[in-house]
């Protein structure tokens, strides 16, 4: 695995697979890599003749007081990762490779309507963050295909519009979820729990699960999750939001059938997200419009 920091040398070694009509797949990351992005690593192998992982920590997606500094950074260990899953090149440019003239000048993307509300809603410029540097990744990667986790299920739904809105010829791969066995959605950010914390953070799944039994037999979509809301305090979490939609992110209407139920919880230091998808019943049955 060659590991690049430098655009140009990105740009001339990629430029050699091209020319040799090998297909790229692209798989960024902040680092910190646990068996989810692995995941993604092997889809992005099935996909492509050259796995590209970005690792970069991109200031510009954390808010004021989050957790840029504190984001766990273990670059060797991911590295040694990377080459055992197969990954051909690691981008791991620096933060002024990326925004020679800082982040208040930074030309910023913004994809509308889908990355409000939900994560965009608790925090802001989030997704300009996002897409600004998936954005830069696409430009200077050129990839064929790029696998995202569906974890982060707003996340895949803006850059779905991204690569739409602005005609990348990139086809988005969303990999499922890869759970703890006992249910927990792998993270990055599971590693800022304490034993006791750790213990608790499994219930998120458990509501998750419970509420989609519910709405899947036909139980009212508000009283499911105004309970599922007391669950998760209940369980020790303070819920961000907890909301059902459709699998485009719209919001349920008596027609949707295919829908997700998505939640963010802080529970101690950590904020965790996960999501579900549910097969809702008749409309009759949902309560929707009650
Ligand atoms: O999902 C992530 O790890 C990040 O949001 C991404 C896509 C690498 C952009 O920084």
């Amino acid at each position: 695995m060659r590991t690049l920091r430098e655009i140009n040398e990105l740009r001339s070694t990629l430029r050699d697979y091209r020319q040799r009509g090998q297909r790229i797949a692209l798989v960024p990351t902040m680092g910190n890599l646990h068996a989810g992005h692995l995941a993604l690593i092997d889809c992005a192998r099935k996909h492509a003749d050259i796995v590209v992982s970005s690792l970069f920590v991109n200031p510009m997606q954390f808010g004021p007081g989050e957790d840029l500094d504190g984001y766990p950074r273990t670059f060797s260990a991911d590295q040694a990762q990377l080459v055992e899953a197969g990954c051909d090149v690691l981008f791991a440019p620096t933060v002024s490779a990326l925004y020679p003239n800082g982040l208040d000048a930074q030309t910023r993307v913004h994809v509308p309507e889908v990355g409000e509300g939900l994560c965009g809603g608790s925090r802001p410029g989030h997704f300009d963050g996002v897409s600004t540097v998936v954005s830069m990744l696409f430009n200077l990667v050129q990839p064929d295909i790029a696998c995202f986790g569906e974890k982060d299920y707003q996340q895949l739904a803006v850059i779905r519009k991204l690569v739409r809105d602005l005609h990348m010829p990139i086809e988005i791969i969303g990999v499922p979820i890869v759970r703890a066995e006992d249910g927990l959605a792998l993270s990055s950010r599971n590693g800022y729990l304490s034993e006791q914390e750790r213990a608790t953070a499994p219930a998120l799944y458990r509501t998750l699960c419970a509420l989609r039994d519910a709405l899947e037999s036909g139980e009212p979509a508000d009283k499911v999750l105004d309970q599922g809301k007391a669950r998760l305090y209940e369980a020790g979490f303070t819920p961000d939001y907890l909301e059902l939609r459709d699998a485009s992110l719209a919001s349920v209407s008596p027609a949707t059938r295919h829908a997700v139920l998505l939640v963010a919880a802080k529970l101690g230091p950590a904020r965790l997200i996960d999501n579900l998808s549910v097969q809702l019943p008749t409309p009759a049955q949902t309560g929707i419009n009650k």
